[in-house]
């Protein structure tokens, strides 16, 4: 049956299947028969559709597209998709962090900005968020902010008291948490977001001079946000928000694309730089270190299965291609274990031989068998060997490093002269938003706190906001005690109304 009108349905083993609606009964009434291998596939493989969803950024989709160099960095990296004139395909995924696979695209959240570049020297993973910080500095405390803020243990409910008890005791998530309650916490599209590493990175040029580099995606369509109350009003109007407008947008040929900029830092500039620049709750102030232009990145094409191009994508900060190598920041060393530990949990062994995940260029590599997998390897199966298989080209391809020694302890980051948890936020609050952007701050943290926040955790907040700025701080208290007697109208962000625990106390 070669005739390419051939349009039946069929088994998955391609074999013409009798009806598309009846099982195979004993008679109009009878029973069904375990011989009905059709029906018996399609509930079997029905049962088996949902893969494990993300554990954090569950909620998420992309895109497909491309990212062309303008400007010359060769002077700063090797990395092939960095060189003039060079064009690299990519997929990229936004997401949201703490929510599930159906959550509202337009709760406050930081968001996903993953991208997966298919260069000439091996896939190269960009997984950055549309922030350029993070809450934490030291990965053994990830598991427990992200259980912070999902669901609680008793009644599986999100729990603004838990978010505020796990910030008010990890001081250094207070730049973050300014930032998450400003009005780059709720963006009004994923086309109208920034995108950063926050970490900062090693570039490698081919002398192999090393420099220290953060990546800025700043959006080509503006940054817009949407207020508390535009994103409440979507969350129920339209769940899928997000999703929707970036699929529409390509769809109609309004391509979203990203300018990438880049700050470098001269090596041994590090050791004495005023703030710890690995520290991932710091930035690297402009005027300290502005921003050279690298190219742009466009998005012009939707997948056209969501399952095998976007759910299945794997991205994993580990995908370093030459060129551009890991920093001392533990958060990035950190993730650099964890994304392929997940992975091969949530899809399988050999999830790197998805279409979506696999190298456009070769794979020389000795991993074999395994399950699902179906790239053939050949012998010889090991290294070194004297059979003509692949040999490390160890002159070419040297890890990219530097120089580390000290006594192995669990100790805290080394602090830099002017490195403390509180000053950066401060500057975003004074001198970076507007009055009418710090009143909306004001706003929005009076409201999350208002929202099943209690004692003593309510008090270190005030404190908390203090340490930031004292004005804030205050405006803070006085808001919440003011509207504390006044029942709030509002639904939380599961739709309940919302709880006022100064009234609950009362
Ligand atoms: P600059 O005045 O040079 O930069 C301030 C930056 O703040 C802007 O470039 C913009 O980043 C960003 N910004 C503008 N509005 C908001 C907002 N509502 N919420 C969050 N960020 C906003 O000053 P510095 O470089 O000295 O940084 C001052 C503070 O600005 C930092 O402490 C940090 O909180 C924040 N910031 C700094 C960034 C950096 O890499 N230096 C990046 C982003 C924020 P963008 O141009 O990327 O849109
Ligand atoms: C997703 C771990 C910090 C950005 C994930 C996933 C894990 C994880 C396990 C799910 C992966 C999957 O199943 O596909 C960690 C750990 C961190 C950390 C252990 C710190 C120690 C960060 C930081 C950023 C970030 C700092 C941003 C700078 C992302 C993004 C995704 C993600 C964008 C979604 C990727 C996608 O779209 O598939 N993280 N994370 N994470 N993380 Fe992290």
């Amino acid at each position: 049956m070669a005739d390419s009108n051939f349009n039946s349905t069929t088994t998955d083993a391609g074999i013409p299947v009798g009806s598309d609606e009846h099982s195979l009964t004993v008679g109009p009434g009878g029973p069904i028969l375990l011989q009905d291998h059709y029906l018996i596939e399609q509930m079997a493989q029905f049962n088996r559709e949902r893969i494990p969803e993300r554990q954090p950024h569950a909620k998420g989709s992309g895109a497909f597209g491309h990212f062309e160099v303008t400007q010359d960095v060769s002077a700063y990296t090797r990395a092939a998709l960095f060189q003039p004139g060079v064009a690299t395909d990519l997929v990229v995924r936004f997401s949201t962090v703490a929510g599930e696979r159906g959550s509202p695209d337009t709760w406050r959240d930081p968001r996903g900005f993953a991208i997966k570049f298919y260069t000439t020297e091996g896939v190269y993973d960009m997984v950055g968020n549309n922030t350029p910080v993070f809450f934490i500095k030291d990965p053994l405390k990830f598991q427990h902010f992200i259980r912070s803020q999902k669901r609680r243990a008793d009644n599986n409910l999100r729990d603004h008291d838990m978010q505020w008890d796990f910030w008010t005791l990890s001081p250094e998530s207070a730049h973050q948490v300014t930032w998450l309650m400003g009005d780059r916490g709720i963006p009004r599209t994923w086309r109208h977001m920034n995108g950063y590493t926050s970490h900062t990175y090693m570039w490698v040029n081919a002398s192999g001079e090393r420099f220290w580099v953060k990546y800025h995606f700043k959006t080509d369509q503006g940054v817009e946000f949407f207020t508390q109350d535009e994103a409440d009003q979507m969350a129920s109007a339209d769940t899928d928000y997000h999703t929707r407008d970036l699929f529409e947008s390509i769809a109609r040929g309004d391509h979203p694309s990203w300018t990438l900029f880049v700050q470098l830092m001269p090596f041994d500039e590090a050791a004495d730089y005023r703030f710890n620049p690995f520290d991932l709750t710091k930035v690297w102030p402009h005027s300290d270190y502005p921003l050279h232009e690298v190219g742009r990145m466009t998005l012009d094409r939707n997948p056209t299965d969501h399952h095998t191009e976007i759910e299945q994508a794997a991205f994993e900060p580990n995908n370093l291609v030459p060129g551009i190598g890991p920093s001392p920041d533990r958060m990035l060393l950190a993730r650099m274990f964890s994304y392929s530990d997940a992975h091969r949990h949530r899809i399988g062994a050999n999830y790197r031989q998805l279409p979506v995940n696999a190298s456009k260029s070769p794979v020389n590599s000795y991993s074999k068998d395994g399950a699902m997998r179906y790239e053939k390897v050949s012998d010889p199966v090991y290294a070194p060997n004297s059979k003509g298989g692949p040999s490390a080209d160890t002159e070419n391809f040297r890890d990219p490093g530097w120089y580390s020694e000290g006594e192995i302890a669990r100790s805290a980051y080394v602090s830099h002269r002017e490195d403390d948890d509180w000053g950066q936020p401060g500057t975003l609050v004074r001198d970076v938003l507007d009055d009418a952007a710090r009143e909306r701050l004001v706003d929005n943290i009076v409201g999350h706190l208002l929202n099943g926040v209690s004692e003593p955790v309510l008090f270190r907040a005030f404190d908390y906001w203090r340490k930031v700025d004292k004005s804030l701080g205050d405006k803070i208290e006085q808001g919440v005690r003011a509207k504390a007697d006044q029942p709030d109208p509002k639904v939380d962000e599961q739709g309940n109304p919302a709880r006022t625990s100064m009234q609950e106390k009362a």
